[in-house]
């Protein structure tokens, strides 16, 4: 640790569990939180500082629980409370700090308050909790606006009223089982601060807030005739009606109060698709700690690209004096072991199906231990999502029929989804899921080949990815690389086509995104991204090192 204990959050690794996909302690094919209890060493010897846990509330799964139907409780499928306080405590006596997730902008169409809405007249203060409006059109047939849902089709949904007749509408950015929170109601907030004390009152390090950006929207619900897709840019200056509202500032000021009450400090990560120097507002300092860089996680393997991306967020959150964070995968994207397979850019979210194209895995590997190498050689906080650490691929071959992913529904089967990268991980070579649990039916089938990614096959080996990110874990937090700052080798325009080179702390970072070996510079060599990075001086394409000076 670089930073006292007071400052973790500025260059803590943070490593993201899923659930559902993470370890199955009871055999039901489905992880939970007794499984993850169990396995949260692999956390620890991996030498991550944090957790962030996707969310475990009681839901009924129609976004894998980012439909949450009560804040304040643990879905059965994943255990109750007292297996929520037997992990904290097992993390924090492992030295791992734990992050919830935080779901603002909407809520399951089962949350109690959701319900009674439904059963309240339009007008009604039940309804005032939500975004109920009456259509357009002849007989109000019409959704109230354009906007269209992030899982396609149209983003309202229309209501039953109790007399039978149609009735008007109610907006969901997301499913029609996710319907939005109305922020400007003050009861909403006071459900939330509730929700954030709850949580922080068991011993929660902090919280990831799902889509945070959207909470607000812009009064009177504007037509948008704009689809987005990936990081939100603003039109002719103007930022989208649903996305990044001058409103939603005030909101996280008073969580942040909230969170500097207790004894921490407890962290606030926004989960925002916005370009760098949009997010850097979130960060300021009475408001969120961190940020999540989906610029970042949105490059290809492009040394331009990437040190372009590297400077504006750098610059970006220095002004406001936040960490800057990287990421490479999370639950919500093709996994990067993947994506980097593939020449040309690819559709974050859209998944692959059988008969696509398929990536090239062992280019994809390759790419990707370079390109850990790259993320965790920069200055700040790095996110790392469950499995990566074994570089698993995406599973691209899921029947179609075993999707859950609500985009596939939605999308008319056109749209396969996130599946692909939550498939549930494999713990051992052997075993009815590869030590997953003690049923050979997980929620997602694993395919046949995924033993081989296991932890307990790649313990010991010092080729294998796992024993990379254990390296690189190990001395970036003893070199005190990530407190550092970054200065590039070479000036812009001067360095080889493909060279990224830049130093920060004790430490030199080399990549090579080109198609040609780059020479390096002088020093002890103390990581190599794979077996064969370096001959005679050079560096390979597609690999990376660090370097003592
Ligand atoms: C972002 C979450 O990461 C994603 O999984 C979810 O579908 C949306 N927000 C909606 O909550």
């Amino acid at each position: 640790m670089t930073h006292d204990d007071h400052e973790w959050w500025r260059t803590a690794v943070i490593y993201q569990v899923y659930p559902r996909s993470f370890a199955d302690a009871d055999g039901d094919g489905t992880g939970d939180l007794r499984g993850i209890t169990a396995r949260l060493e692999h956390v620890a010897d991996l030498g991550a500082d944090a957790i962030w846990l996707s969310p475990f509330y009681p839901s009924p799964q129609a976004d894998g629980g980012y439909d949450v139907a009560d804040y304040r409780d643990v879905d059965p499928r994943y255990g109750d409370l007292q297996d929520a306080d037997d992990l904290l405590e097992r993390a924090h006596t492992l030295g791992l700090r734990v992050v919830v997730d935080l779901v603002p902008n909407h809520c399951s169409d089962q949350h109690t308050l959701f319900r009674r809405a439904l059963a309240a007249p339009p007008g009604s203060p039940e309804r005032a909790l939500f975004h109920f409006r009456d259509g357009g059109g002849p007989g109000g047939d019409e959704p109230p606006n354009d906007w269209e849902s992030m899982f396609q089709g149209p983003a309202w949904t229309r209501v039953t009223e109790a007399d039978g007749t149609p009735g008007q509408w109610y907006l969901h950015l997301f499913a029609p089982e996710q319907p939005d929170w109305n922020w400007d109601d003050r009861r909403v907030h006071d459900e939330f601060e509730t929700t954030l004390r709850f949580w922080l009152d068991r011993g929660v390090d902090g919280f990831r807030v799902d889509v945070c950006d959207a909470i607000v929207k812009a009064p009177g619900l504007p037509d948008w005739p704009h689809a987005t897709h990936g990081v939100v840019e603003p039109v002719d200056g103007v930022m989208p009606p649903m996305w990044d509202q001058e409103g939603i500032h005030d909101v996280f000021r008073a969580w942040r109060r909230i969170l500097d009450e207790y004894e921490g400090p407890r962290i606030l990560c926004a989960e925002a698709w916005l370009p760098p120097e949009r997010a850097a507002r979130i960060v300021r300092p009475d408001e969120m700690h961190q940020a999540f860089n989906f610029a970042y996680l949105s490059l290809p393997w492009d040394a331009a690209a990437i040190r372009d991306t590297v400077d504006t967020s750098l610059a970006a959150n220095t002004a406001v004096g936040a960490p800057t964070t990287w990421v490479l995968s999370n639950h919500d994207v093709m996994r990067h072991a993947s994506r980097f397979g593939y020449d040309g850019p690819v559709e974050l979210e859209s998944g692959v199906g059988v008969d696509d194209p398929q990536p090239d895995r062992a280019l994809g590997l390759r790419r990707a231990r370079a390109a850990t190498l790259v993320m965790l050689g920069l200055p700040g906080s790095a996110y790392l999502y469950q499995g990566e650490e074994l570089g698993l691929p995406e599973v691209t071959t899921l029947p179609d029929d075993v999707r859950q992913d609500p985009v596939w529904e939605r999308s008319g089967h056109r749209t396969r989804g996130r599946d692909g990268c939550r498939v549930p991980l494999p713990w051992t070579a052997d075993g009815p899921s590869f030590g997953f649990g003690a049923s050979a039916d997980t929620w997602l089938p694993q395919p046949e080949d995924f033993g081989t990614f296991a932890v307990a096959e790649q313990t010991g080996d010092p080729a294998s990815t796992l024993e990379l990110y254990r390296a690189a874990l190990a001395f970036r937090a003893s070199s005190g690389l990530a407190a550092g700052e970054l200065r590039w080798l070479e000036e812009r325009g001067t360095a080889d086509a493909g060279l990224l080179a830049w130093t920060t702390g004790p430490v030199t970072v080399v990549a090579n995104t080109g198609t040609a070996p780059v020479a390096l510079p002088a020093g002890t060599i103390v990581l190599r991204s794979v077996p064969d990075a370096v001959t005679e001086g050079m560096l390979a394409p597609d690999a990376a090192v660090w370097i003592r000076a």
